[in-house]
C-alpha cells in the first residue's frame, strides 16, 4: 500500500464505525504550556475536561505534530536512526463519553490485522501495571478486552499481553491535564519474528511501536493528584509514517530480511530523489554503529534522514504561521532548520539547497494538508531567507573563530564560544564540530554560565510589579467588570471591599469596578474614586492572579476603608482615546491580512491612549507601497462608520470567520468584536461603537523586532491629528521662508540642492587655483644654503592632506630641496616635512626635522628621511618654531 492508500483506508474504517472525519488542527497548539500541536488529542482537551461540548461523540483524523523542544522532544535523535521524527503524522479515532475500551480494542485489531494484513504473531500488546507510587490501578478492563481478542485468535496470552509502568503505560500530554493508562500495540520486526515480545520496550529498531489506545480517565493537576473524570473518553494514536515504513520495508509484511526504515515509505523517497540530484549521492539506508564516529557512508545517510524529516517539519509549521525566530516555539524551528543547513554542508550543498526541496514535500503532503498549497509562496520565501541568512552566519562566525584560535592555543573560551552564539548566532554544536577539527576543546561548562548570567538579565528585565493577593483561604472573589457599558462608566455606586499594600503602592479593590485592568496589551483606566468628603485619583488598574482588579490610588496609606462606600468614575477622554486605538488595532490588522497574506498573525500588542504597537508574524520588510495600501484601507474602513459589535458566545459557536489568538486559553464562553462584519476577533477589550470615532490612523512606523516578526506603530483620533496638525504646520512655515507653495517644496529643495553642489564645485576649483599660486608663491621664497633649497613656513590650507599635496608640489618645483610645513587644524599643530634625495645626500633626513619639530610643539612626530609627519597640541608655537629652525640652517 502507498501512504496515501494507508491514510485514506485508516480514515474510511473509522468512517464505516461512524466516526466524523475533522480535518488536523494547525501546529499552533491552543494551550499555553505547549510549543507545537503534539498529539491528535491536542485539540481536544476542552472536550475530555468537559469545558466544551464535543460537535461529535466519535471522530477520527490524520494529525500534524511536531515534537521538538518541550516534553516530548525527539529532535536530537532524528536523522541517526530510522523511527524517529520532528514532524509525523498521528492517525487517530476519539470517542467522548461514547464507546471505551472493548471498541477501541478490537477495532485496533480488526485494521491492523484483518483490513491491512499485520501478521498477528508478530504483534504484543502492553496494558497498565502501576510500580510502586504510580498513579490509578492495573488496567483489568484492557486486560481483559485483550485477553478476548487473544483468545479467539488461539494466541497465547502469556507471550502477547504485557504489563508496563507509568512511563510507558500511563499516557500524559504535559504535566497536567487530562490523561489515563494506555494500551501499546507493538511490531516485532526480527527476520523471523520469534522474539517472543523480548524486545518489547526495550529501544531496539527491530521492535516498534506503532499504536497507543489511551484510556482518558484522570485530569493531572499542579499538585500531583490525579482527579478522575465523570465522563471516560478514548485517544488514540498510530503512527503513520512508521506503518507506511513497515510496509515498505516488508513489502507489504512478505519479506523481514531488510531492517525496518520509516524512510522506505515514499513520503521521504520523493524527498530523497529530489537530493540525490543535488547531491550526486543516493540514499543508501545504513545507520550509524557509533554516533560519535560515522563513516562517510553513514554521515550521507544520516544527512539524508535529518533533511528529509526537517523539511517536513519547516513547511508544515510555516504553513501554519510559525516562522523561524528568536524565541520560544521560533526558535525551536529556527534550531531544527540550522540543523538542516549544517547537515546539508556534509552533502557539499550549495547554499539554497534547502529550500529547494519544499517541492517534494508539497507533492506528497499537499494533497492532505491544503494549507501547505495556499501558503507555499510564503513558505518557500522564509526558507529561503533564513538559510540564506544562516549560510552568512556560518561564514562570518567562522572568520572569527579563525582569529580566536590563532590567539589562543589551547581551547575556545567558553566567553568566546558565548559571544559567537549571542553575537553572530553561531550554535555551540557548531563551534564545537570546528572546534574538534582544530584539536581544540570547548569550555562549555564557561558557556553554559555565560548562558545562564543571560537569562538572568532577561529575567531581571522581564520582573513587573506583580501582585499577588489570594493566598487568603478559598482564594479572593474576583472583581465584576461593569466598564463595557457605557451608564456605568461614571458615580457608579459600590464600595470598598479591600486596601492591598504591595510593593510600596497602595491598591484598592472593589466588588465591581468599570475600570478596565491591563489586559491583552489594553492599559488600565485611570480615573477617581469619591469616598465620603475624600476624592482619590486612580492611576492605573491592573489584574492580579486572583482576577481582581487593583486600583492604584496615588496616596501612600489609606486606613479602615473597607466596607466604605465609594463612587467610581473613569477618566472618560483617556478611555475613549484607547479605544480609538484598540478598534483601530483590529482594523489595522485586518488590512495587514488582506495587503501581506493570510500568515499575518498578532504576536503582541500595546493599546495606550495616545499610540498603538502591533506586532505580526511576517517574512520580510513590507515596501513603502504596501504600508501605504494597509494604510489606505485602513481608513477607508474608518469612513465606512460601520457599527462594532461585541457578544459573547460558546466557544463552539463562534463564527467562522474569527480569528482567535493561539496559545490564549479560551473556556466555554468567548467575547467576540464583530467591526462591519469583515474583522472578527476574540477580544476582551473595550472599543468604539462605529468606526467613525476612530476619526483617522496613521502608521508612524514600521521595523523588525526579530526574524520574522515585525512591527508596525500607529497613532489614532486626536493624537493622529495632532501629528498632521504638526507636520502641515511645518510644511507652511517651509514654504513660507522658501517662498513658494507647499506643493513646489520638493522641487525647490530639490533645485537649492543643485545650487549647492554647483556651488561647492566652483569653490572646490577657486580653491584649487589658490593652492597652486600658494606653491608658486612659497617655491619663490626658497632661501639657498649648500646647494639645498630650503622652504619653512606656517600655510593656511584646508587640512593637513592638503598641506602634504602643497608640500609634494612646492619640491617638484625645486631642484634639491628641503620642505618644512606647519598647519593649525582646528586647534591642533600638524608639521611635515620632505627632503629631496640631494638633500638626503647632504645628510638631512626628515624624520629628524619633524621630531624636533612636534618636540617643541607639545607632540611627536617622526617618519622616514624623505617624508615625515607629526603633530602638537599647542599650534601658537608653530611660526617661532618655523623662524628658529630657518634661522638654523642660515
Ligand atoms: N495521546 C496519545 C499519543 O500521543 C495517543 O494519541 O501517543
Amino acid at each position: 500500500m502507498t501512504s496515501s492508500e494507508i491514510r485514506q483506508s485508516f480514515l474510511d474504517f473509522f468512517k464505516a464505525k461512524e466516526h466524523a472525519i475533522v480535518p488536523s488542527s494547525t501546529l499552533l497548539p491552543d494551550s499555553p504550556n505547549l510549543l507545537f500541536t503534539n498529539a491528535g488529542m491536542n485539540q481536544f482537551v476542552p472536550n475530555f475536561l468537559d469545558e466544551r461540548e464535543a460537535l461529535h461523540p466519535r471522530v477520527a483524523n490524520t494529525q500534524k505534530c511536531i515534537r521538538a523542544g518541550g516534553k516530548h522532544n525527539d529532535l536530537e535523535d532524528v536523522g541517526f536512526d530510522t523511527y524517529h521524527h520532528t514532524f509525523f503524522e498521528m492517525l487517530g479515532n476519539w470517542s467522548f463519553d461514547d464507546y471505551f475500551k472493548k471498541e477501541a480494542i478490537s477495532w485496533a485489531w480488526e485494521l491492523l490485522t484483518e483490513v491491512w494484513g499485520f501478521p498477528k504473531e508478530r504483534l504484543y500488546v502492553t496494558v497498565y501495571n502501576p510500580g510502586e507510587g504510580d498513579p490509578a490501578e492495573f488496567d483489568q478492563e484492557a486486560s481483559d478486552c485483550w485477553s478476548e481478542v487473544f483468545k479467539a485468535e488461539g494466541m497465547d496470552l502469556k507471550i502477547h499481553l504485557l504489563h508496563g509502568g507509568k512511563n510507558d503505560n500511563f499516557w500524559m500530554m504535559g504535566e497536567t491535564g487530562p490523561c489515563g493508562p494506555c494500551s501499546e500495540i507493538h511490531m516485532d520486526l526480527t527476520e523471523k519474528g520469534d522474539s517472543q515480545g523480548s524486545l518489547v520496550n526495550g529501544d531496539s529498531p527491530l521492535s516498534i511501536e506503532i499504536w497507543n489506545l489511551v484510556f482518558i480517565q484522570f485530569n493531572a493537576a499542579e499538585d500531583g493528584s490525579y482527579l478522575p473524570l465523570t465522563a471516560r473518553h478514548v485517544d488514540t494514536g498510530l503512527g503513520f509514517e512508521r506503518v507506511a515504513g513497515i510496509m515498505a520495508s516488508t513489502s507489504n509484511f512478505t519479506d523481514f530480511s531488510r531492517p525496518p526504515s520509516n524512510y522506505e515509505s515514499d513520503l521521504f523517497k520523493t524527498i530523497f530523489s529530489s537530493l540525490a540530484k543535488m547531491c550526486g549521492h543516493i540514499y543508501g539506508g545504513s545507520v550509524p554503529v557509533n554516533r560519535h564516529d560515522l563513516s562517510v557512508e553513514e554521515m550521507r545517510d544520516c544527512a539524508f534522514r535529518v533533511l528529509a524529516d526537517h523539511i517536513r517539519t519547516l513547511c508544515c509549521a510555516i504553513g501554519d504561521g510559525i516562522l523561524p525566530g528568536n524565541e520560544g516555539r521560533n526558535y525551536v524551528l529556527r534550531r531544527i532548520l540550522r540543523r538542516a543547513v549544517l547537515w546539508g554542508r556534509r552533502l557539499d550543498l550549495d547554499p539554497g539547497s534547502f529550500s529547494q526541496l519544499v517541492s517534494p514535500v508539497l507533492d506528497t503532503l499537499g494533497p492532505v494538508f491544503p494549507e501547505l498549497r495556499e501558503q507555499q509562496e510564503v513558505i518557500r520565501k522564509v526558507i529561503l531567507a533564513e538559510e540564506s541568512a544562516f549560510d552568512r552566519t556560518i561564514d562570518r562566525g567562522i572568520q572569527i573563530l579563525d582569529k580566536i584560535t590563532a590567539k589562543k592555543k589551547g581551547g575556545i573560551g567558553g566567553e568566546d564560544a558565548f559571544l559567537l552564539y549571542d553575537t553572530y548566532g553561531f550554535p555551540l554544536d557548531l563551534t564545537q564540530v570546528v572546534a574538534r577539527e582544530r584539536n581544540m576543546e570547548v569550555d562549555t561548562e564557561g558557556f553554559n554560565k555565560e548562558m545562564e548570567k543571560q537569562r538572568k538579565r532577561a529575567r531581571d528585565a522581564r520582573k513587573k510589579d506583580v501582585v499577588s493577593v489570594s493566598d487568603k483561604e478559598g482564594g479572593a472573589a474576583s472583581t465584576q467588570f461593569v466598564g463595557y457599558e457605557s451608564n456605568s462608566l461614571k458615580d457608579l455606586e459600590t464600595e470598598v471591599q479591600e486596601v492591598i499594600q504591595s510593593n510600596d503602592r497602595t491598591y484598592i479593590v472593589f466588588p465591581k469596578s468599570p475600570f478596565y485592568a491591563e489586559m491583552g496589551g489594553q492599559v488600565g483606566d485611570t480615573g477617581e474614586v469619591v469616598m465620603e468628603d475624600s476624592r482619590i485619583q486612580i492611576l492605573d488598574t491592573i489584574l492580579d492572579n486572583a482576577g481582581q482588579y487593583l486600583h492604584h490610588i496615588e496616596v501612600d496609606t489609606v486606613e479602615n476603608l473597607a466596607g466604605k462606600k465609594a463612587s467610581l468614575t473613569i477618566n472618560m477622554e483617556r478611555r475613549l482615546a484607547i479605544q480609538r486605538h484598540h478598534s483601530a488595532t483590529h482594523i489595522l490588522h485586518w488590512a495587514l491580512r488582506k495587503v501581506l497574506g493570510e500568515h499575518v498573525k498578532q504576536a503582541g500588542s500595546l493599546v495606550a491612549e495616545n499610540r498603538l504597537r502591533f506586532d505580526f508574524s511576517h517574512f520580510e520588510h513590507p515596501d513603502s507601497e504596501q504600508l501605504h495600501e494597509i494604510e489606505a484601507l485602513t481608513n477607508k474602513r474608518i469612513l465606512e462608520n460601520a457599527d462594532v459589535n461585541w457578544y459573547e458566545v460558546p466557544f463552539n459557536e463562534k463564527p467562522e470567520n474569527c480569528i482567535a489568538f493561539f496559545g490564549e486559553k479560551y473556556g466555554n464562553v468567548v467575547r467576540v468584536v464583530d467591526i462591519g462584519g469583515y474583522s472578527v476577533e476574540l477580544c476582551g477589550g473595550t472599543h468604539v461603537g462605529a468606526t467613525g470615532e476612530i476619526g483617522l490612523v496613521k502608521i508612524v512606523s514600521e521595523s523588525s523586532i526579530a526574524a520574522g516578526t515585525r512591527r508596525i506603530e500607529a497613532v489614532a483620533g486626536q493624537t493622529a491629528y495632532g501629528l498632521m496638525e504638526g507636520n502641515y504646520d511645518l510644511l507652511m512655515t517651509l514654504s513660507q521662508k522658501l517662498s513658494c507653495k507647499p506643493q513646489e517644496l520638493e522641487a525647490r529643495f530639490a533645485s537649492l540642492l543643485k545650487q549647492r553642489s554647483a556651488l561647492e564645485k566652483e569653490l572646490r576649483g577657486a580653491r584649487k587655483k589658490d593652492v597652486a599660486a600658494l606653491a608658486d608663491e612659497l617655491a619663490s621664497s626658497a632661501s639657498e644654503k649648500s646647494g639645498i633649497h630650503w622652504v619653512a613656513a606656517k600655510v593656511d590650507v584646508a587640512d593637513p592632506n592638503e598641506m602634504r599635496k602643497l608640500a609634494v608640489d612646492v619640491s617638484q618645483k625645486l631642484t634639491a630641496s628641503v620642505v618644512v610645513f606647519g598647519g593649525d587644524f582646528e586647534g591642533k599643530a600638524s608639521v611635515l616635512a620632505l627632503c629631496s634625495p640631494e638633500a638626503i645626500k647632504a645628510g638631512h633626513k626628515a624624520g629628524d626635522i619633524v621630531r624636533e619639530l612636534a618636540g617643541q610643539l607639545g607632540g611627536k612626530g617622526g617618519g622616514k628621511a624623505d617624508f615625515a609627519m607629526g603633530g602638537g597640541k599647542e599650534p601658537g608655537k608653530l611660526e617661532k618654531a618655523l623662524e628658529d629652525f630657518l634661522a638654523a640652517v642660515k
